[in-house]
């Protein structure tokens, strides 16, 4: 072998190291989640999410259109309701606060690809992901709600529905109803390797969707299990999803990876709020690189296997590819 072999020959300088590259990161791998709330000139920023804001419709039109120039393709949308109630009534109304953001967006920035979250944990005043029955998270009636917010989110012109809240057959009952109200090309991502994680912890903040009752652990997957996470995906699919995703991403690369050589259909995942965090929170103590250390994370997500990448850090990485030529 050495002599002869000498992988250091083909890391000698970046130009013969780009050209060898396996993965290279695009700005066109980015969805960029965003927070709206009710009101005007509102931009506050999510205290354990620095550079991520919950924003009122006017704002977020503006950020729409600075996401787009920086070539960012997609958003993927939450909604922040005025008020809460026990069934969530806010998700599936056809005045709420997504229904006008995507509104908004689709005429402002009509080319911006619209994604939208499809779950109840926002708008209950409970906190879960559906409506509770003897103190659980009922499934089956949860099943209609999130079907109807799927079909009025797609009234409002959402480019795609992402339902996340984990129920069992959800996504059946989402592309049937979107088929039955004439929605039939509206693709579904389904959030469909979706882990318990303490990783949401920031996101809660952000979205105002902090369980007021025990956890999520009865309906999003056991972090100890990989091979349950086929069986998601491969129902799914099964169901209808065009696209499944595994969330989080950094702590759940082998998911991904095995979901990628499992299954033909693209693959998403979701860098989240807690990922993000920790990155800004080292970056702010002066421990870390923090541009070094977003881009090895996103590369790793690809790497891994996935095709799109959902990242709060999708403005700032998208800067910094395009000022290195990328
Ligand atoms: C809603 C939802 C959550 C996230 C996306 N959709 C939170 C949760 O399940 O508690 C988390 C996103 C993030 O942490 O960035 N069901």
């Amino acid at each position: 072998m050495f002599p002869v072999h000498r992988p250091r020959r083909l890391r000698r300088n970046e130009t013969i190291r780009r050209m060898v590259r396996e993965t290279s990161l695009s700005v066109s791998d980015f969805i960029y989640p965003l927070f709206a709330v009710y009101g005007k000139d509102v931009r506050k920023e999510v205290s354990s999410m620095p550079g991520c804001f919950q924003e009122s419709v006017d704002e977020l039109v503006k950020n729409a259109k600075e996401i787009r120039s920086l070539g960012v393709p997609a958003v993927m949308l939450f909604g922040i309701p005025e008020h809460k109630d026990e069934v969530g009534s806010g998700a599936y109304d056809d005045n709420g606060i997504v229904q006008t953001a995507v509104r908004a967006l689709k005429d402002a920035v009509p080319d911006l690809y619209v994604i939208t979250d499809v779950c109840l944990c926002e708008y209950t005043s409970h906190g879960h992901c559906g409506v509770i029955e003897k103190g659980d998270v009922a499934n089956d009636p949860t099943l209609e709600l999130l079907a109807r917010e799927a079909v009025s989110h797609a009234k409002a012109g959402a480019d795609m529905v992402a339902p996340s809240d984990m129920m069992d057959g959800r996504i059946e009952a989402i592309r049937l109803a979107l088929d039955d109200e004439g929605f039939p090309d509206i693709p579904v991502m389904s959030y469909a390797a979706k882990y318990a994680s303490a990783f949401y912890g920031p996101f809660r903040e952000a979205a105002e969707s902090t369980p007021q009752f025990g956890d999520r652990r009865s309906y999003q997957m056991d972090p100890a299990n990989r091979r349950e996470a086929l069986k998601e995906v491969a129902l799914d699919i099964e169901e209808g999803a065009d696209i499944v995703m595994v969330k989080p991403a950094m702590t759940y690369l082998d998911i991904i990876s095995d979901v990628r050589d499992s299954f033909d259909v693209p693959v998403a995942a979701y860098n989240v709020s807690g990922e993000y965090s920790l990155v800004k929170a080292a970056a702010r103590l002066g421990w870390i690189d923090e541009q070094r250390m977003m881009l090895e994370v996103l590369t790793s997500i690809k790497r891994a296997g996935a095709d799109l990448i959902l990242t709060y850090f999708a403005k700032d990485a998208a800067k910094v590819l395009s000022s290195i030529g990328l």
